[in-house]
């Protein structure tokens, strides 16, 4: 296991579409070293949410995991250590939503996104088993933030108010009291 350089705003991995896994290497060791690596890194750098393509990999992979005791995301809901493969997404509550987000891969950035508030996520397991989830509220968000990355979309492209981008200390400074709390996806 490793924690991986993640890659920043500017990098082409970054924008590009990700490669859908081929099941049969879901049992490699190279495909079990790739989720360790991006669970390292997603805990070393304080994140919620990873996704292979901000770590330099271009495979429809992604990893979430929501610790309601940490420290760093006080009173959110927590979410188990899961793993995302080639993942899709169908709205289910097309009703927008708005939260502050910001990203691993877009540094001292934060910006107000509006998603639909319920989803649907089909997605194969670590065992390469179907599984399937229903998501409401924040947790929807994350979700749509981090399947996103495997589209090459970034949370910035989505934020439309773009007077609502702040740095995190004026987001500290402006606009912290004004809505739902931020959060590095
Ligand atoms: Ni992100």
């Amino acid at each position: 296991m490793a924690v991986r350089e993640v890659r920043k705003i500017g990098d082409p991995v970054l924008r590009e579409s990700a490669a859908a896994v081929d099941i049969a290497a879901v049992a490699t060791a190279d495909f079990a070293r790739l989720v360790d690596d991006m669970v390292e890194t997603m805990h070393a750098e304080g994140g919620i949410g990873i996704a292979a393509p901000q770590i330099g990999e271009s495979v429809r992979v992604a990893v979430i995991a929501i610790d309601p005791a940490s420290s760093r995301y006080p009173g959110m809901t927590g979410f188990p250590l899961t793993l995302f493969i080639n993942p899709r997404i169908s709205v289910v509550d097309p009703t927008e939503q708005g939260f502050w987000e910001g990203c691993l891969s877009v540094p001292n950035l934060r910006g107000y996104v509006f998603r639909p508030r319920g989803i649907r996520v089909e997605f194969l397991d670590g065992s390469g088993r179907p599984r399937s989830l229903h998501a409401e509220g924040f947790l929807a968000t994350v979700l749509q933030h981090e399947l996103d990355h495997l589209d090459g979309v970034l949370f910035v492209d989505r934020v439309r108010d773009t007077t609502k981008l702040t740095t995190i200390e004026n987001y500290a400074r402006y606009w912290a009291s004004t809505a739902s709390a931020p959060t590095d996806i």
